[in-house]
């Protein structure tokens, strides 16, 4: 697949391809597209997998509408996108299917049904992994009623081509370090600390400050405010101003679109291109419980 063909991919073409009364149809934002009328209870044809693939590259963010789906089927489901990785903190994975995560405000019989909110920061998933994460799918089995729990997406190659050349040429040549520690003690803050061993184990990784897509081509932005703990070979001022910078420039929300979940969304989001953020909710008058796979991506370059 070609950047362009991919990038420059209209609806029309997409849903050309598609039969049964599939349909994609792009958000009203910077990002992003609804595929709607496939029921991925069924493993998708060989046809309509290849169109969810091109829309994943061209739209970076899918929600599949009213999708009814079972364990089994979300990870099915999660290897159109690659190969599903079992996430690090183990005390929500779901017992018979681990490569599940469970996010949840609920408390049942004492134990958390899932984790509670977190990633609420802009981030890319496990991005302090040297290999961090391709694809996340997020599944809504409950979602809040009234209002919140609603997820931001960021658009990073049009925040880095939104950049001044010389600011573009600069960033080129930089690198930040992204720290799994850091990032574990910002969002987990209500789950146990880490041990001495699971820092020792899990040791800073370096990422280019702008990295190019694998698939596409395309270069973004690719530092984010939940892991970043400084950019190499500037000074320590220079690298929080230029780091302060780009975390104010990540949100504007020209890049942004925003997810207001309905129960039964299937969302699946490329972290090779976009940040995303959770967002609050009442957790006393609201429900939330969503299912969270995640798949293995390569070292940026
Ligand atoms: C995640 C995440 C966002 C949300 O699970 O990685 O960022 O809205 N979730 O729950
Ligand atoms: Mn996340």
């Amino acid at each position: 697949m070609t950047a362009s063909a991919t990038t420059s991919m209209a609806p029309a073409t997409l849903n050309a391809q598609l039969s049964g009364g599939a349909q994609v149809t792009p958000m009203d934002g910077p990002l992003g597209c609804t595929i709607s009328g496939v029921d991925l209870s069924v493993m998708p044809d060989a046809d309509m997998a290849r169109v969810i693939r091109e829309a994943f590259l061209a739209y970076k963010l899918i929600v599949f509408p009213d999708q009814e789906l079972d364990e089994a089927a979300l990870v099915r489901v999660s290897d159109l996108f690659g190969e599903p990785v079992v996430h690090h903190v183990g005390e929500y994975l779901d017992p018979e299917f681990p490569q599940i995560m469970r996010l949840s405000n609920n408390v049942v019989d004492g134990k958390p049904l899932g984790a509670p909110n977190n990633g609420i920061y802009w981030h890319s998933d496990q991005i302090f992994r040297e290999r961090p994460m391709l694809a996340t799918l997020l599944y809504g089995v409950r979602t809040p009623a009234k209002s919140g729990g609603d997820t931001l997406f960021s658009d990073m190659y049009a925040a880095f081509e939104a950049l001044p050349v010389a600011m573009q040429t600069r960033l080129l040549s930089l690198k930040a370090v992204h720290s799994f520690v850091a990032s574990y003690e910002r969002n987990y803050i209500r789950a146990r600390t880490l041990s001495a061993q699971e820092k020792a184990d899990n040791p800073d990784v370096i990422h280019p400050v702008v990295r190019t897509h694998p698939e596409t081509g395309r270069k973004s932005l690719f530092v984010d405010p939940d892991s970043v703990t400084e950019i190499l070979g500037v000074s320590a001022d220079e690298s929080a101003e230029l780091l302060a910078f780009l975390f104010a420039h990540i949100e504007d929300e020209r890049f942004v679109y925003r997810h207001v979940w309905q129960q039964g969304d299937l969302a699946v989001w490329d972290n090779r291109c976009l940040m995303h953020s959770a967002t609050s909710y009442d957790e006393n008058s609201e429900v939330r419980l969503m299912f969270r796979t995640q798949t293995q991506g390569d070292r940026p370059v």
